[in-house]
C-alpha cells in the first residue's frame, strides 16, 4: 500500500485486537487459561519439532541493502514486464524519460505492480494468462516534469497507468515472454465497469453521469486480488478515498468514516476530473471500495463491482469453498483499527456448469469477525434490520448496510485489527492466516506485559483461525497468534517478537502455495526501511514460514525502496512469479523528476535490457537452475 492511507478513521467504541490480547494476559495471571495454552502450545510444537525434516530446501538470503533481487544459491531471477512496457506486438514502447502519452500508457503495463494470478492455459505451466493490479501511481516518476505542471493530459496518464493489466505470458526457450494474445487488455480507472449485486442501481450509487448507477468508471487502488474457482480474478479496491477530496466546512460521516477528507492524497485528478470532487458529486466515492470480478478469458466481458461483499478499502479477497460447496471469501480492511470479514454465498460453486458460477458473488451473506479473549470468535452477520442494522441506525436497505460495511461492522461489536491485509487459507488444512502488517499508533496502555503485544505494534503479527468443524462457512472459529514479527538483535523485547529463524516485521503478502509453505512479503514503508526499529533488516523481502513449527527463512531480498507483494505459481510450481513494486520509492513517495534514480535504478542495474534512467515496478520470475519446483 502506500503509507497516505495509513490513518485512522473508525471513531466506534468497538474493542481492539490488543484489548483481546490484554484480556487473555489477565487469564495468564489467573492460572493456565485458555491463552496460556494456545502460546505454550506452540512453543511445545516449536521445540518437538525442530528434529523433524526441514520444511524447506533453500539456503536462507541474507539481509540485503542491494538494488537488486536476490534469491538463493541454484535460483534464478528473469524481468517479465514493467511498468510501460508494451502489453502486445502493437503496443508503444516504453520511453524512459516519461514522456510517453496517457493514450499510450494504457497500452503498456501500468504502474506499482501488486496482487496477482496466473491462469494456466488447459493446466499447461509453460503457458497462460496473468493479471495484475497495478496499485497506483507515482507521479513523480510516471511524467517528464513530474507534478510541477498539472494538465488533463496528466491526469489521464495518471488515470491509464492504474487499474488491471490482464496478459499472455509463454515460456519460449526457457524464457518466461510476455506473447501477443486475444486476452490482452488494461483495465484503468476510467473503463467501464458494471455495478452488480445488492447496490446496483441504489440511489446512494447514482450520479449525474450515470443516473442508473449501474455502471462505474474504472477501478483503481487496486492492491490485492483473489480468483475464483471458476477461472475469474479478483481485484480489489483500497485506498479509493485518496483520489476524492471534499471542501467542505463538514465533512459527511459517510465519508469521513472512509478517511475522505479535504486534500486527498494529493493525486489532484478532481482539478480535470470533476467526479473526483465529493462534495460537488457524494455519490461517486459509493461507486469504489469494492471487489471488482475479471473474466481473464473474455476480454469483451466487462468487469464487474460485485457489491454483496460490501464497501471498505479491500486489500485481498481470497476465496475458498465451505463444505457443501458455497463460496467463501475472506477480506481485509487495511486501514488501522479496521475489522475482517467474510463473505458467503447462497448458491454452492457448480464445477460441471460454468454458467452457473458466473453470478455467485451477487447473493450472499457478509460478516464481520469478532476475536474473544478466550480464543474463540464470532461471524457477525451484516444483515438489515437485525442486530441494530435498522434505519434508526441509518441503514434503511440491505443495499446501504453493504455501501457503509464499515458503519454497519461498528454496531455489530467487530474486533478492531492492526490493518488486515492479506489473508491465505492453508490448501489441506483449510486454516487461515491473516497478516496485520503493523500499528504504531494504538496509543499508550496500562498494564502491558513482556507476553504479549504490543501497543506500539511497529514489526505486525500474523493470527490465524480455525472454523468450526472445519467448515469455512462456519459462524464460530478458534484463533491464535502465528507469529509476532520482530528481530531477536532488539535490546527491547517487546520488539523481538517470536521468530524463530529470520527476522521480519510488517508483513503484507502473504500466500500458500500448493505444497502447503506458506510465503510471507513485507512491507516495511520506505521511511523506516532498515533505520529505527527496522535498522539491520535492509530491503523489503520475502521469506517461506513452516506453520507446524513457526520457522521462517528468508527466500528473497527486494531492490532499494520496493515493496515485495503478489505471488503465483505455474501448476507446477517451477516458475513463481513476484511483484517488485515502486523501486526508488522516496520517504514523501513522489519521486522528485529532476532525480529519478536517487535512491533505485532498478531493474536496469540488474537487467540491462531495461533502459537506465528510472526505476520500474516490475514482476520478475523466478526459477530453479535445475527446473525443479520452487522449494520442491
Ligand atoms: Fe495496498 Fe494494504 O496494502
Ligand atoms: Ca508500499
Ligand atoms: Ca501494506
Ligand atoms: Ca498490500
Amino acid at each position: 500500500m502506500n503509507e497516505f492511507g495509513d490513518s485512522i478513521v473508525n471513531p466506534s467504541a468497538n474493542r481492539t485486537f490488543d484489548d483481546v490480547l490484554l484480556s487473555r494476559r489477565n487469564l495468564i495471571k489467573g492460572g493456565l487459561g485458555a491463552w496460556a495454552m494456545s502460546m505454550v502450545g506452540t512453543v511445545a510444537a516449536l521445540n518437538a519439532s525442530s528434529n523433524d525434516k526441514s520444511a524447506f530446501s533453500f539456503a536462507s538470503v541474507p539481509v540485503s541493502t542491494q538494488d537488486r533481487v536476490v534469491v538463493p544459491p541454484g535460483y534464478e531471477v528473469d524481468l517479465v514486464i514493467a511498468w510501460g512496457d508494451p502489453i502486445n506486438g502493437t503496443s508503444p514502447t516504453f520511453k524512459t524519460d516519461a514522456s510517453n502519452t496517457a493514450a499510450e500508457q494504457a497500452l503498456q503495463a501500468g504502474m506499482h505492480h501488486d496482487g496477482m494470478h496466473f491462469f494456466a492455459e488447459r493446466d499447461r505451466s509453460d503457458r497462460g494468462v496473468l493479471v495484475m493490479n497495478h496499485e497506483y501511481a507515482d507521479d513523480g516518476l510516471l511524467h517528464t516534469q513530474g507534478m510541477r505542471v498539472w494538465t488533463a493530459e496528466q491526469v489521464a496518464k495518471s488515470q491509464a497507468a492504474h487499474g488491471v493489466s490482464v496478459l499472455s505470458i509463454e515460456r519460449v526457450q526457457g524464457r518466461w515472454t510476455i506473447t501477443p494474445s486475444p486476452y490482452m487488455r488494461r483495465i484503468t480507472a476510467s473503463t467501464p465497469i458494471r455495478i452488480s449485486g445488492p447496490a446496483s442501481a441504489h440511489a446512494l450509487m447514482r450520479t449525474a453521469a450515470d443516473p442508473r448507477g449501474t455502471t462505474a468508471l474504472g477501478t483503481f487502488n487496486n492492491c490485492a486480488n483473489g480468483h475464483t474457482p471458476w477461472g475469474t480474478y479478483l481485484a480489489c479496491e483500497e485506498n479509493f478515498n485518496g483520489y476524492f477530496v471534499n471542501a467542505s466546512l463538514s465533512i459527511p460521516k459517510d465519508q469521513a468514516r472512509y478517511g475522505i477528507t479535504k486534500d486527498g492524497f494529493g493525486y489532484r485528478w478532481h482539478e480535470h476530473d470533476a467526479r473526483f470532487d465529493a462534495r460537488e458529486h457524494p455519490n461517486e466515492p459509493n461507486r469504489f471500495g469494492w471487489v471488482v470480478e475479471i473474466d481473464p478469458f473474455n476480454p469483451a466481458s466487462p468487469p464487474v463491482k460485485r457489491t454483496a461483499l460490501g464497501r471498505f478499502k479491500h486489500e485481498g479477497a481470497t476465496v475458498t469453498l465451505a463444505r457443501d460447496g458455497r463460496v467463501v471469501v475472506y477480506m481485509g480492511d487495511d486501514e488501522r483499527n479496521e475489522y475482517i470479514y467474510k463473505f458467503v454465498s447462497a448458491r454452492p460453486f457448480d464445477a460441471r456448469d460454468p454458467n452457473a458460477n458466473r453470478d455467485l458473488l451477487d447473493d450472499g451473506t457478509l460478516y464481520v469477525a469478532r476475536f474473544e479473549a478466550d480464543g474463540d470468535g464470532q461471524w457477525r452477520a451484516l444483515t438489515f434490520g437485525r442486530d441494530g442494522l435498522v434505519p434508526e441506525a441509518g441503514f434503511n436497505d440491505q443495499a446501504e448496510v453493504l455501501i457503509k460495511a464499515r458503519l454497519a461492522a461498528d454496531v455489530l461489536g467487530a474486533t478492531k485489527m492492526d490493518r488486515p491485509e492479506w489473508i491465505a487459507v492453508h490448501p489441506q488444512s483449510r486454516e487461515v492466516y491473516v497478516s496485520l502488517t503493523n500499528n504504531s499508533q494504538r496509543g499508550t496502555r496500562s498494564a502491558v506485559d513482556a507476553a504479549n503485544p504490543r501497543e506500539n505494534n511497529v514489526f505486525g503479527h500474523i493470527v490465524r483461525w480455525n472454523e468450526a468443524n472445519n467448515d469455512p462457512a462456519a459462524l464460530t472459529f478458534s484463533w491464535n497468534v502465528f507469529i509476532l514479527g520482530g528481530n531477536p538483535m532488539q535490546a527491547d523485547a517487546s520488539k523481538r517478537g517470536t521468530i524463530r529463524g529470520d527476522a521480519f516485521g510488517s508483513p503484507d503478502g502473504l500466500s500458500f502455495d500448493s505444497a502447503g509453505t506458506l510465503w510471507i512479503q513485507t512491507d516495511v514503508s520506505t521511511t523506516t526501511l532498515d533505520k529505527g526499529d527496522y535498522a539491520g533488516l535492509g530491503n523489503n523481502q520475502m521469506l517461506a514460514a513452516d506453520t507446524k513449527t513457526g520457522e521462517t527463512r528468508r527466500f528473497l531480498v527486494g531492490p532499494r525502496g520496493c515493496e515485495i507483494t503478489g505471488v503465483t505459481w505455474t501448476p507446477d510450481r517451477t516458475a513463481m512469479f513476484i511483484n517488485v513494486q515502486h523501486p526508488g520509492e522516496t520517504p514523501n513517495e513522489r519521486s522528485d523528476p529532476a532525480h529519478p534514480t536517487a535512491i533505485s535504478d532498478w531493474p536496469h542495474v540488474q537487467f540491462p535490457r531495461s533502459p537506465a534512467g528510472r526505476p520500474r515496478s516490475a514482476t520478475v520470475v523466478i526459477r530453479r537452475g535445475d527446473g525443479g519446483p520452487i522449494n520442491g
